[in-house]
């Protein structure tokens, strides 16, 4: 009888955790990698990737998904890098990502901007640990870290 007790209590301590934990793939240890408190661009290429899938991923994942269930419910590296991510290539700006003209967006709606103004763009500067874009600090993380412009 005893061994079956010990085998309820493992099953609800598995049942307690957060059914949003990525199990990570043998021989991928970027879910479990213990990184450096230092800011994303001061991490090599595979802290930055391990970055990505602890930090960025759970929390952009959130705020993609409150906006559109149904268009980010498969949210993910490809949702910002592009099927370029399945290759391990994770250059940014993305070129396919909606390409932005800031002279008009009047072919965006408008409720898709503020998302984007007001939730993604600040939470992924706050993230990655890079001031904000701004007239004073045109070096910042901005739109145009994410999306090239239109004719580029
Ligand atoms: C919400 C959008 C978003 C998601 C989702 C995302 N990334 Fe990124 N990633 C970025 C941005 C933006 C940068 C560039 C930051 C900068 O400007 O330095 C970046 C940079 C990187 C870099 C560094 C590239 C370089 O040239 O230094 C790697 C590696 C990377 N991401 C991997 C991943 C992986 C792996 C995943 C999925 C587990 C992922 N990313 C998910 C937005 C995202
Ligand atoms: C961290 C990366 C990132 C940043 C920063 C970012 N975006 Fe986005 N943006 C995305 C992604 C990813 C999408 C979704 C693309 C899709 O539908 O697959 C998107 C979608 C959009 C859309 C909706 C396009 C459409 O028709 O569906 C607009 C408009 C937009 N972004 C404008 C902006 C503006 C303006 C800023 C700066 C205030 C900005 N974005 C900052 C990643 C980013």
């Amino acid at each position: 009888m005893r061994s079956i007790a010990v085998v309820l209590v493992f099953a609800a301590a598995c049942g307690s955790k957060s059914p949003s934990t990525t199990t990570p793939r043998a021989g991928d240890d970027s879910a479990t990698m213990v990184l450096p408190d230092l800011p994303f661009d001061k991490l090599d290429p595979d802290q930055r990737a391990a970055f990505m899938k602890q930090k960025v991923v759970p929390q952009m994942k959130v705020i993609f998904q409150n906006h559109d269930a149904k268009d980010f419910a498969g949210f993910g590296c490809k949702t910002c890098h592009g099927e370029q991510a399945k290759e391990g290539h994770f250059d940014m700006p993305n070129p396919k990502l909606p390409k932005l003209n800031f002279k008009d967006m009047s072919k965006f709606k408008k409720e898709d901007i503020e998302w984007m103004k007001n939730e993604v763009w600040p939470t992924m500067g706050k993230i990655l640990g890079m001031p904000l874009h701004s007239e004073e600090n045109p070096k910042g993380f901005g739109c145009l870290n994410c999306h090239t412009q239109e004719g580029q």
